[in-house]
């Protein structure tokens, strides 16, 4: 038997236990307001709306998306440029004055505005049709050519900002789960079950703390970063309810120490 057997919760006063329900309570409330601001924060690092794992990989490490112009013209599309013209187009979407060179007069004919006009709005205006058109990717104003000239570099947050929020979340979210897992060695429940609750989202801290750091380097342990997160989570909660539930429950047939 566990010292701590003698000790528990249902045996202490009425009111104490009811406060801890609001504690506890509010506790998780605040987890689900927090997941959500997560989500929101995080939701735009890409383009693409929602909260995808794009969006993770962004904050902790940063995300690469090459512009689907030069993608395209560099896997040959369209067939029917000339080389020359591809080389042009090339060489003036990876240089630097992308919107000074645009419709660059001094450029003439190998103005990049020139060389879409003539090789790629027949098929990409708005109007275009016909069976080879791509009326979806217009290519007629700067404007249309804007969104697509550049490559997407998300960047990841400063190490001194992640060193600043880890220095705020790690310890609180430790204490936090230290003083649930206590209250709920003090519930009724099987202090064996709640125990692995308890270590299974200690290690889920753990590895989703540590995962702030690996995650840039590695893209890849975005997926430790979101799945310890989660096991933190579901353990919180799931102690939580115990402690609620042992609270709010009568008290029964008391086990003596
Ligand atoms: C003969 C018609 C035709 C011409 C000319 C043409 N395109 Fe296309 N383009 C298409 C079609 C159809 C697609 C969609 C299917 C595909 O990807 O092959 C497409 C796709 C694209 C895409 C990919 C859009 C996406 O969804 O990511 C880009 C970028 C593009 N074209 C740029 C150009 C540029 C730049 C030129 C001129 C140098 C050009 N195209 C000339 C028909 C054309």
């Amino acid at each position: 038997m566990s010292d701590l057997s003698g000790f528990q919760l249902r045996a202490l006063p009425y009111f104490f236990r009811l406060g801890v329900v609001f504690l506890v309570l509010t506790l998780l409330g605040g987890y689900v307001v927090s997941g959500l601001h997560l989500s929101w924060h995080y939701e735009n690092r890409d383009e693409n709306p929602g909260l995808t794992m794009n969006d993770i990989v962004g904050a902790y490490h940063g995300v690469q998306s090459p512009s689907p112009l030069i993608e395209a013209l560099e896997s040959g599309h369209p067939e029917t440029i000339e080389d020359f013209e591809r080389t042009a187009l090339l060489d003036w979407l990876k240089g630097d004055r992308v919107s000074q060179d645009y419709d660059n007069l001094d450029l003439g004919d190998e103005a990049p505005s020139e060389i879409i006009a003539v090789s790629c709005l027949d098929c990409h205006t708005r109007g275009a049709s016909g069976p080879d058109a791509y009326p979806q990717v217009p290519l007629e104003y700067w404007d249309d050519i804007q969104k697509i000239a550049v490559s997407k570099d998300i960047q990841p947050a400063g190490t001194e900002i992640v060193a600043m929020s880890q220095h705020t979340h790690a310890p609180t979210m430790a204490v936090i789960m230290i003083v649930l897992g206590l209250l709920g060695m003090m519930t009724r429940f099987s202090k064996k079950l709640l125990g692995f609750v308890v270590c299974v989202a200690g290690l889920g801290l753990l590895v989703d703390m540590a995962g702030w750091w690996i995650t840039r380097e590695y893209a890849g342990f975005a997926y430790a970063i979101v799945v310890g997160g989660g096991l933190y989570a579901a353990g919180t909660v799931l102690v939580g309810l115990a402690v609620v539930i042992d609270c709010l429950l009568p008290r029964g047939k008391q086990q003596s120490a």
